[in-house]
């Protein structure tokens, strides 16, 4: 429903003197698709995160790149990565490379006046300091350069392929090792620093926080899952041990959220805030950093092009949303947070740089409009030499990662046991978040909850879901097509009855092909990063 001219009018005349709103944009790393409870599984409750997404929108077509430096790549940009050469494997820590140095996401936001906050993983490069948070548009960063660390020790151990293994620190405020910070579990530490930056926050300016968890990405190995004992413990219906961690693991992030909202609150900045929360990619339910996430009932995992590395879990939350309380299944890509917060802030978007790939999606999210976007180029690999694009309801898939289909079946726990205890709504009624944006308008009823919860629910067409597939590229490298609105699981590869539509979209791939800029990857420098030469710590070490 559009809003009636003179209320229109209205609108454009309070938003034009209101100021522009606080955006708190919160990244899981390696989250899976059915690791939030309003996903559809009742294994591990998130009521917090659901409290948000049934009062706000759930961005149920949001996709990411496949793996963690690409998705942040295109958040910050704006841009597909293969216009940034990020489209191939992320950086290692000893690798000298970084985000190519133009502007990014908070710089935009510091011309409208924003403060701009980093709190978190950053994995965009730091072998030049030029390359770090605090240079590139944030006014402090409390976390971590490299890929991942482990929760307590905050220790990055990297295996290179050649056997080299190099370990060290990784834990700043700013640009200072955060010495007095070991021993303290990262989620609690982002979270308490969240708090402290909103608590302190001058309010007369715009807040811009980028808080990006290391939440539920697995640490080195040996540890690869790590929780406060006392929170695993309350997993007990979850017989498999590493997943009943990873429950923990995700718990406390969803209390993380609570916390964050909660405190919005009590500074009064909640009715004028912009809440998102995305995972950066699929769970790697198997394989490299395997964390026991689930993508059920999605094909593929991450660092895949199947619908479980790159449909990722998203929502956005505001009291600026006009039409809220709905699942939205509008094509939206990670590039578009750009020019779509920039537009919410008031910015103008002409003004942007005219290539990028993001489209704003700020008006269609506050009405319910359709999508601006059409198409999706879901990456092309060119190493790899694998390629994916979405166009309306089909999707085109060449090639696959790892080359012999050890990634391209179904993995991970459907999240249905008897031993599940049922999903509460009225925990979701009663959690922090909830509570706090009640403050900010009536919130749904519990039956709208449970209409919510099912809309957001991916099931496949077959009755029984079985996990077979016509379409193997590990066997015949040729295209698959589907069909990802009818059969979300890609179980039903149309390429032979589809031919035309194979054909024109492969074209567009090959276009695509046309404008990308190779892939930036670097061979490591193992002698010069070796934290062993900083005090063991990863340090920006070509400065
Ligand atoms: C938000 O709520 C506070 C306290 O009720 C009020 O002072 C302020 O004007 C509100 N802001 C907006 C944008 O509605
Ligand atoms: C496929 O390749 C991966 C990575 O190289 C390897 O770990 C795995 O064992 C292989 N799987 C099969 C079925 O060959
Ligand atoms: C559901 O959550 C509410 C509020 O948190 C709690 O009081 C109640 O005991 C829970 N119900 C069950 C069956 O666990
Ligand atoms: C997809 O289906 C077509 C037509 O049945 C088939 O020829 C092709 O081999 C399939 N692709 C893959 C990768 O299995
Ligand atoms: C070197 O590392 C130790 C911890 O291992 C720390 O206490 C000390 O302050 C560091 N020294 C410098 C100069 O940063």
């Amino acid at each position: 429903m559009l809003p009636q001219p003179a209320l229109l009018m209205l609108v454009l005349v309070t938003s034009a003197l209101a100021s522009p709103p606080h955006i708190i944009f919160i990244v899981a790393d390696d989250m899976g698709w059915n690791d939030v409870s309003f996903h559809g599984s009742d294994q591990i409750p998130t009521p917090n995160i659901d409290a948000l997404g049934y009062n706000g929108v759930i961005l149920n077509s949001h996709y990411v790149q496949p793996l963690c430096s690409p998705t942040r790549a295109a958040l910050m940009t704006g841009l597909y990565p293969i216009h940034t050469g990020m489209q191939g494997y992320p950086m290692l820590a000893a690798e000298p490379r970084g985000l190519p140095l133009r502007k990014i996401l908070p710089q935009y936001l510091k011309d409208l006046g924003y403060v701009t906050r980093a709190v978190g993983k950053w994995h965009l490069g730091f072998y030049r300091k030029e390359f770090t948070p605090t240079y590139r548009g944030f006014d402090s960063h409390l976390g971590y350069w490299t890929g991942s660390i482990s929760y307590y020790d905050h220790i990055v151990q990297d295996i290179y392929p050649d056997g080299n293994i190099l370990s060290g620190h990784d834990f700043r405020r700013n640009m200072d090792t955060a010495w007095n910070l070991e021993g303290q579990y990262a989620t609690e530490v982002f979270t308490e620093e969240a708090l402290r930056i909103i608590e302190q926050h001058d309010t007369g300016k715009p807040l811009f926080l980028y808080l990006s968890h290391l939440a539920v990405h697995a640490g080195n190995t040996g540890k690869l899952l790590e929780a406060p004992q006392e929170i695993i413990n309350t997993f007990r219906h979850i017989k498999e041990p590493n997943r009943r961690t990873y429950a923990a693991m995700v718990s406390q992030m969803d209390e993380s959220v609570g916390r964050v909202v909660e405190a919005l609150h009590n500074r009064r900045m909640l009715n004028n805030s912009i809440i998102v929360f995305i995972s950066d990619n699929g769970a790697p339910s198997v394989g490299v950093f395997q964390n026991w996430g689930s993508n059920y009932p999605l094909r593929g995992i991450k660092a895949t092009l199947w619908e479980g590395g790159v449909r990722g879990v998203a929502l956005i939350w505001s009291p600026l949303l006009r039409q809220p309380s709905r699942v939205s299944d509008e094509l939206m890509h990670v590039s578009d947070w750009l020019p779509t917060l920039y537009s919410a802030a008031g910015g103008d978007i002409t003004k942007l740089d005219s290539n990028l790939d993001g489209v704003d999606q700020w008006s269609s999210l506050v009405y319910d409009e359709k999508s601006p976007r059409r198409q999706v180029l879901v990456n092309i690999d060119e190493r790899e030499k694998t390629a994916a694009l979405i166009i309306g309801d089909w999707k085109l898939v060449v090639g696959t990662f790892g080359n012999n289909g050890s990634l391209d079946g179904y993995y991970g726990n459907s999240g249905n046991s008897a031993s599940n205890p049922r999903y509460n709504t009225s925990s979701v009624i009663n959690s922090r978040a909830w509570k706090s944006i009640a403050s900010t308008r009536r919130p749904v009823t519990q039956a709208d909850v449970n209409k919510l919860r099912q809309a957001a629910t991916v099931s496949c067409s077959k009755e029984t879901f079985v996990t077979q597939t016509n379409c193997n590229p590990s066997i015949t490298n040729t295209p698959c097509l589907f069909n990802i609105h009818e059969d979300p699981c890609e179980q039903n590869n149309l390429s032979g009855s589809s031919t035309d539509i194979v054909t024109a979209m492969y074209n567009i791939l090959v276009r695509h092909r046309q404008s990308l800029i190779p892939q930036l990857n670097r061979p490591w420098d193992i002698s010069g990063a070796d934290p062993a030469r900083f005090n063991s710590t990863w340090s920006s070490w070509l400065d």
